[in-house]
């Protein structure tokens, strides 16, 4: 395991109120601001700090994932996204996330088979998508069979045994893509493709998504490839809602399948994980070039509801790195496609343009995110736009293990428990029902 020094003491924060003054120490880590410890400010002012959206709050330490904003970085362990994006594979990059570094040959080999060994489900978890309705969203039943797995496994609900914790870890990463492929088939009442261990992490998603046992099925490199870029673009991504969702669960002590399926949950709203379905659906009505103009009018006017989905991020206001490597592998998936005129792609590269060249989105430092170019590479790959947000779990799986992993392991650990700012009525007599009015 790599180890990462713990943040020190940069300076001193000092906050007066009234005749009371703290001094609160300032702490730094490897990159990034520097955030003032508030822990004892309750015991020395009486007071807490407020930060409903955690806009402003660090909520833990890692080292796994570091986000600079303002110039469009990421880094997982240090390395750039770009970088990894090109040059690894997904399950390299699992093994970095989780364990801190990149893997030698064995150690590499040693994990991919470590992990491959528990691509299939328990055979009584596949009864579970007879009770879902055909026309079930597919993260519902992600959710749902996530969920249960804590009752196929109970070995792993153990979460202070280092070793359970790995297999915990093995058997998410390895079995989520066979979650993934079996919500679509029951969707579409084609069988449940089994797991084939021989093929890599992203080929082997395609295989059990695509094939069928009428025909034969022939992974395609390029497409492989670009699964695995795409798997790779969403592995991780710091303290972002679901991932804050999973270790906010975790901190209870909640068995990491519980865990993993509250991350699910909460990566399924349309400002997180949803988005990429919800940038298709927007494409979908818009419909035209020349209806962008009136389109952009109504994201403009705020009574309307109307957002730019796929556009804007609570930490990026430069760029989305990730959504430059979107863009290109969506020309390189569409060009291996021989699909030459996309008027999705068409309409969302003049969208984009407008929309950089808007004051509002501009003064607002509004860029494409992730999701923006996701769901049209995805769409061109066969996914049905209701597979989108799943794919995204699928991914970050591999991101809430690792964060709930290193969660487990901080010996600071403890319940997560926020405050709150009480606007209730104050303390009153309860009133017996004959006598209210
Ligand atoms: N379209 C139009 N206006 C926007 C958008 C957008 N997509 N995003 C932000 N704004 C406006 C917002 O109304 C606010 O305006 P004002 O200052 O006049 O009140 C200003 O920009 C600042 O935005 P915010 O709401 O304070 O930003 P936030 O950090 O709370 O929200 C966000 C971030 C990602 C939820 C938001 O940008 C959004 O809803 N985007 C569309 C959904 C989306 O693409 N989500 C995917 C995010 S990346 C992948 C992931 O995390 O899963």
């Amino acid at each position: 395991m790599a180890q990462t020094a713990s943040s020190k003491q940069v300076g001193t924060a000092t906050l007066t109120l009234g005749d009371k003054t703290a001094s609160l120490p300032v702490l730094g880590g490897t990159l990034g601001t520097d955030c003032v410890d508030v822990r004892k400010l309750q015991n020395e002012l009486g007071v807490f700090t407020f930060d409903p959206s955690y806009g402003a709050t660090a909520s833990c330490e890692s080292s796994i994932t570091y986000i600079d904003g303002d110039e469009g970085v990421l880094l997982h362990r240090g390395y750039p996204i770009d970088q990894l994006a090109e040059n690894s594979t997904f399950l390299e990059v699992a093994y970095l996330l989780l364990n801190g570094e990149l893997p030698n040959k064995a150690e590499l080999e040693k994990f991919n088979s470590g992990v491959m060994r528990h691509t299939m489900l328990h055979e009584q978890i596949r009864s579970f998508w007879s009770g879902f309705r055909r026309d079930a969203h597919p993260m519902a039943m992600l959710c749902s069979v996530v969920g249960a797995m804590s009752a196929f496994y109970p070995d792993s609900i153990n979460v202070h045994d280092e070793r359970q914790r790995e297999i915990s870890a093995f058997r998410m990463i390895a079995k989520i893509p066979t979650i993934t492929a079996w919500a679509h088939k029951y969707n579409v009442g084609q069988p449940f493709v089994y797991p084939k261990n021989e093929y890599s992490y992203a080929e082997n998603f395609l295989y059990m998504f695509h094939a069928v046992p009428a025909e034969d099925y022939k992974p395609n490199p390029i497409l492989t490839a670009a699964m695995d870029r795409i798997l790779i673009l969403h592995a991780d991504h710091e303290q972002n809602a679901s991932t804050s969702t999973v270790r906010l669960a975790g901190s209870t002590g909640a068995n990491p399948f519980a865990c993993i399926a509250a991350g699910i949950a909460s990566l399924w709203g349309p400002a997180h994980g949803g988005a990429n379905e919800a940038v298709l659906k927007m494409l979908a009505e818009i419909g035209h070039k020349d209806n962008i103009p009136e389109f952009i009018k109504q994201v403009k006017d705020k009574n309307s509801g109307v957002k730019l989905m796929g556009f804007g991020h609570r930490v990026y206001k430069n760029f989305d790195p990730r959504a430059k490597i979107m863009q290109k592998t969506c020309h390189e998936v569409l060009g291996e496609l021989g699909i030459k005129d996309e008027p999705m792609l068409d309409l969302a590269i003049e969208l984009e343009k407008i929309a950089l060249e808007d004051d509002y989105f501009v003064s607002r430092k509004l860029y494409p995110n992730v999701d923006f170019y996701s769901g049209i590479i995805l769409k061109a790959m066969g996914f049905p736009t209701q597979m989108f947000t799943p794919i995204f779990a699928l991914a970050r799986t591999v991101g809430w293990i690792s964060q709930w992993k290193e969660m487990m392991e901080d010996p600071s650990n403890r319940i997560s428990r926020p405050r709150q700012i009480y606007t209730g009525a104050p303390t009153r007599d309860y009133v017996p029902l004959e006598k209210r009015g």
